[in-house]
């Protein structure tokens, strides 16, 4: 099991889309995925609704378990403690950067700080731009073998799959032409896949995260909050959240 916190300080810099989609896309391939949501917003939760079959979601960092083969974090802008537990006990950091020089330099700096090994992404990549190649240099040159060749281009079909709650590998199968921004992502989840199988997995006392929240579990039969929560029963929970 290898756990991965999707992290950028810049806002919208596509890291929800990313977690959601990196998810979906491994769990269609029968990978068992876990994805958090750190977020107080919850986006990634919420553009979840519809799921594949191997990809459990938790709303909160909650009871975790290595039968999965890919944990991955998405986190909020703001720094937060839980945040920071996160990339304490993950193996790597991915970092989505999307097409604006804020987004790098904000990127650089947040990635010179991780003491974890680190991967930057391009997403909201328009290449019919001037700028486009050279952007692509630009970060290859910034972050070298940390950069991971495969930018995600823009498409207005991911705004639009998060606001049905479903992700846009699921809905793509209802449509005719392939999207090449999903392209992108399949090729970034075979990137991702072999990154991930060179990097050490930390050892993890991942119980040390568990805390009872009793407004978030639910009783059952009106019985106190459990302490623990069987996994089985895991994704049937989250959802009365
Ligand atoms: N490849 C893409 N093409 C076009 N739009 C995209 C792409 N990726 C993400 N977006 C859109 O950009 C916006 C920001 O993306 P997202 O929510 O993934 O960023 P974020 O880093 O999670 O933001 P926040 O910091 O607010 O949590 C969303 O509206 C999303 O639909
Ligand atoms: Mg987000």
């Amino acid at each position: 099991m290898k756990m991965i916190t999707i992290a950028n300080p810049k806002g919208g810099s596509g890291k929800t889309t990313t977690a959601v989609e990196l998810s979906s896309l491994l769990a269609i391939q029968g990978m068992k995925i876990l994805l958090i949501d750190l977020d107080p917003r919850q986006d990634a939760w919420n553009a979840l609704q519809t799921k594949p079959e191997s990809l459990s979601v938790a709303a909160d960092l909650g009871e975790i378990a290595p039968v999965y083969d890919f944990i991955f974090v998405d986190t909020p802008t703001e720094k937060n403690d839980a945040t920071q537990k996160a990339l304490s006990l993950s193996d790597a950091v991915l970092v989505p950067v999307d097409f604006s020089m804020a987004a790098v330099r904000t990127a650089k700096r947040f990635a010179e700080e991780q003491t974890l090994p680190y991967w930057v992404m391009a997403t909201q990549f328009r290449s019919r731009t001037r700028f486009g190649k050279e952007y692509l240099l630009m970060l290859e040159s910034q972050f070298g073998l940390r950069w991971l060749n495969a930018p995600i281009h823009s498409s207005v079909k991911f705004a639009e799959a998060a606001a049905q709650g479903i992700p846009f590998s699921l809905m793509e199968k209802t449509t005719e032409a392939p999207s090449r921004a999903l392209e992108d992502y399949r090729k970034l989840a075979e990137l991702i896949v072999q990154a991930a199988a060179g990097i050490s997995v930390k050892p993890k006392d991942l119980s040390i995260f568990y805390t009872p929240n009793p407004d978030r579990i639910p009783r059952k039969n009106g019985a106190e909050t459990e302490e623990g929560v069987d996994l089985n029963e895991f994704d049937s929970m989250m959802k009365d959240i």
